[in-house]
């Protein structure tokens, strides 16, 4: 684990840091040093045209890397900054591609955590910085989860406990005249469309330019399907009578009681659970449940960004369309163990 000031110095000499923010880990490099940067992209196994979030410590640093600014930043920024809130501007023409993955915008953001904060504040410059995860896998919430998944291939880790928020940051897009979503977070479209008095633009994007907008991204390795509470019952018992081990995660507990389903009790406010959402899921790889059944949460605005992840962590598994097809547990069991092996950690 590194104080601030290690952090610091290993920053300046061109070192890959995790940080904690109040969204998720990030792993960090000084912006303006490109081989720093490409560390970032080989550490994470990252292809090179997914760009980076550049964290900022002042608003006015805004300046160093973005130009024809929309008045609305200002007001937006002054609102929700620090906070879980990244903007895409605007590239400045001098900001290097390798952080934009090639393309002519900027994101921005300054993250709401003390440690973090100081960090920026210190170093005076801008650090990229994805989440701390190898392409694919969940985002981490604790410093022990950067170590699970980096060990000694960063060049060390600030500990600032678990984060409080827990998804990663909503983006907005204000680098074309329609201001958009392209993903959803904590602070929700109705949040933003409020202070600003207006509706958001509600236009698709063209292609995948955030990672975080694939289907499937943030994968769990237990194979993970989202069920509608009136469905629950059904599908406990379906899978229980192929003998199964259920990991079930849920309002109340399940009116079946069986040694092979294991309930654990879900928050019921958007904020808790998106707090221990990437732990939950990662605590389920760890019971060796063939498969993992989540309650889908109430549609509305404020639980947007967590159902947006629950959806892209079950789009990796195709579990309801071979399901009915296997009639033999060993087979069904042998199919979900290869789910399992292909979002095993690299
Ligand atoms: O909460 C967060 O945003 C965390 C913490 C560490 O700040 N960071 C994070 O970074 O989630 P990452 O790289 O995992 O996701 C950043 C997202 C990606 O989907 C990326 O494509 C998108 O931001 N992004 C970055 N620059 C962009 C740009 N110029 N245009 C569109 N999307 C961009
Ligand atoms: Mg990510």
């Amino acid at each position: 684990m590194l104080t601030i000031e290690e952090a610091k110095n290993c920053l300046r000499q061109g070192g890959v840091v995790a940080i904690p923010t109040e969204t998720v880990y990030g792993l960090a490099a000084d912006a303006s040093q490109p081989q720093a940067v490409k560390r970032i992209f080989s550490i994470k196994g990252r292809p090179a045209d997914h760009p980076l979030i550049v964290h900022i410590g002042t608003v006015a640093q805004s300046y160093d890397w973005a130009v024809e600014i929309p008045d609305i930043f200002w007001s937006l920024a002054e609102q929700f900054w620090p906070g879980p809130l990244t903007f895409i501007l605007k590239k400045k023409p001098q900001v290097n591609k390798l952080i934009t993955g090639g393309q002519e915008t900027i994101a921005l953001r300054i993250p709401a955590h003390k440690k973090v904060l100081q960090l920026l504040i210190a170093l005076k410059c801008g650090l990229a910085a994805p989440s701390a995860n190898r392409f694919g896998h969940i985002s981490p919430t604790t410093a022990q989860h950067v170590i699970d998944e980096f060990g000694d291939d960063i060049d060390g880790v600030i500990d600032g406990g678990a984060c409080e928020v827990g998804i990663e940051s909503t983006i907005l897009d204000l680098s074309t005249k329609q201001p958009r979503i392209l993903r959803p977070g904590q602070i929700s479209q109705q949040q933003i469309e409020d202070f600003l008095g207006q509706p958001l633009s509600t236009m698709k994007q063209q292609s995948p330019r955030a990672p975080g907008m694939l289907k499937a991204h943030y994968a769990p390795q237990t194979p993970l399907v989202l069920v509608e509470k009136s469905a629950l019952g059904g599908q406990l018992k379906q899978y229980l009578a192929h003998n199964l081990t259920i990991n079930l995660w849920s309002v109340s507990s399940p009116s079946i009681q069986h040694n092979k389903l294991l309930w654990h009790p879900s928050p019921t406010n958007s904020s808790e659970f998106a707090k221990v959402l990437y732990h939950q899921l990662r605590q389920f790889d760890t019971t060796l449940a063939d498969i993992t059944l989540i309650q889908h949460p109430p549609k509305l605005s404020e639980w947007h960004g967590i159902i947006d992840r629950l959806t892209r962590a079950a789009a990796h598994f195709s579990l309801d369309s071979y399901l009915p097809e296997l009639n033999n547990c060993a087979e069904i069991q042998d199919k979900l163990a290869k789910e399992k092996l292909k979002n095993s950690p690299l």
